[in-house]
């Protein structure tokens, strides 16, 4: 198969991750026949610096001729001080506006060989737990009308939080998909309690449920989602949610796995088309180190490989080889353990390679 991957490197340990899935893709091509276009695309501070904004529209227009986007990670302390519109963040919150990417899919998974990277106690952990972070990615808080105004000499912020019922229906189906797939079950979290959106949010997705009578639903507030994710996570199997709350519990549920560098992620609209990046961040203190971890990339590329190519056979090769790897004791020194052997973000490359 032929496909066009627009690549975004972006900012921090950026490049450095996303070049070694790049290796991976390649070697990927050449096992199975298939070629793979790739486009350089700029986004984040990077752009900020060659082009003025963090996203042109040209960058945009590429992404959305492409089949896929494989993103590494923006942002950065040269950036901090700039105003909101000229943020790196900005350029990640435009281009999932831009290409309509509502549904962002955020595994967390605890991997049985890093078991001892886990924060829990080994009596919560059990055997593990799997779950599936199902996140609004373009409505509500991060999207609403915002401004900062003087009332009375007051300085006074106001930020919209609105959801429409077609927002959260198409959501809430790719949830109840998903879940299918996995154990047929659904926390839906919400604020139901004191916000308006979250009722309605709540109101949809049990209107949702009635096609999915195999998958269980269960409600959830927010505040006792955050503390049932330390008290309990395998419990849970997707968790549904809204943008902000999204943000905020998979950050959470991404550290109670002990291996954020580890995390994939894919943000989907209503075709085949999607974006793949890790769940981390550009890590600034350790970029161009080469020391950081390329493995959530690699398994991002492995998502792009099976939800926007159907290549599942490719996409098992590439986390067997994973698996593998980790089974050897490599180890890159965010999930270093003693008796394991550290790698640097490179030679985590060269691991998986030869796995494959
Ligand atoms: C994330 C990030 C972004 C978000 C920021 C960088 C805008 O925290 O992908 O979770 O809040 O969506
Ligand atoms: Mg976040």
């Amino acid at each position: 198969m032929e496909k066009k991957i627009a690549v975004i490197k972006g900012d921090g340990i950026g490049p450095e991750i996303v070049d070694q899935a790049l290796r991976v893709l390649n070697k990927i091509a050449e096992k199975y026949g298939h070629t793979f276009h790739y486009t350089d695309v700029l986004m984040g501070g990077v752009s900020i610096d060659a082009t003025g904004v963090p996203l042109t529209n040209e960058a945009l227009e590429t992404a959305k001729q492409s089949d896929a986007v494989l993103l590494g990670a923006v942002g950065g302390p040269k950036w901090d001080n700039q105003p909101a519109n000229l943020r790196p963040e900005k350029g990640l919150l435009a281009i999932r506006k831009g290409l309509n990417l509502f549904a962002n899919l955020r595994p967390a998974v605890l991997y049985e060989e890093l078991n001892a990277a886990c924060p829990l106690r080994e009596d919560i952990i059990g055997d593990g737990f799997d779950m599936m972070i199902m996140r609004e990615l373009t409505g509500g808080l991060y999207f609403g009308e915002r401004k900062t105004i003087e009332e009375n000499g007051v300085q006074k912020a106001i930020d919209t939080l609105t959801y429409d019922e077609n927002e959260i229906r198409r959501i809430a189906i790719k949830g109840f998909d998903i879940a299918r797939k996995r154990r047929n079950k659904v926390t839906s979290v919400d604020k139901a309690n004191v916000l308006d959106s979250s009722r309605l949010w709540r109101k949809v997705v049990h209107e949702v449920a009635k096609d999915y009578p195999d998958v269980e639903l269960e409600d959830m507030l927010v505040d006792n989602c955050a503390m049932q994710l330390v008290r309990d996570p395998k419990q849970f199997d997707v968790i549904l949610t809204e943008n902000m709350f999204g943000d905020i519990l998979s950050d959470e549920a991404s550290m109670v796995t002990g291996s954020i560098g580890m995390l994939a992620s894919a943000s989907l609209n209503e075709t085949k088309f999607g974006m793949y990046e890790p769940s981390h961040g550009s890590a600034p203190d350790i970029a161009g180190q080469n020391k950081a971890n390329p493995i959530a990339t690699i398994l991002s590329a492995s998502m792009m490989l099976r939800y926007s190519f159907d290549m599942d056979k490719e996409a098992d090769d590439v986390d067997q080889a994973i698996k593998k790897v980790l089974q050897k004791g490599y180890r890159t020194g965010d999930i270093m353990s003693e008796g394991n052997t550290l790698v640097t973000c490179s030679e985590m490359g060269d691991a998986i390679l030869q796995e494959l």
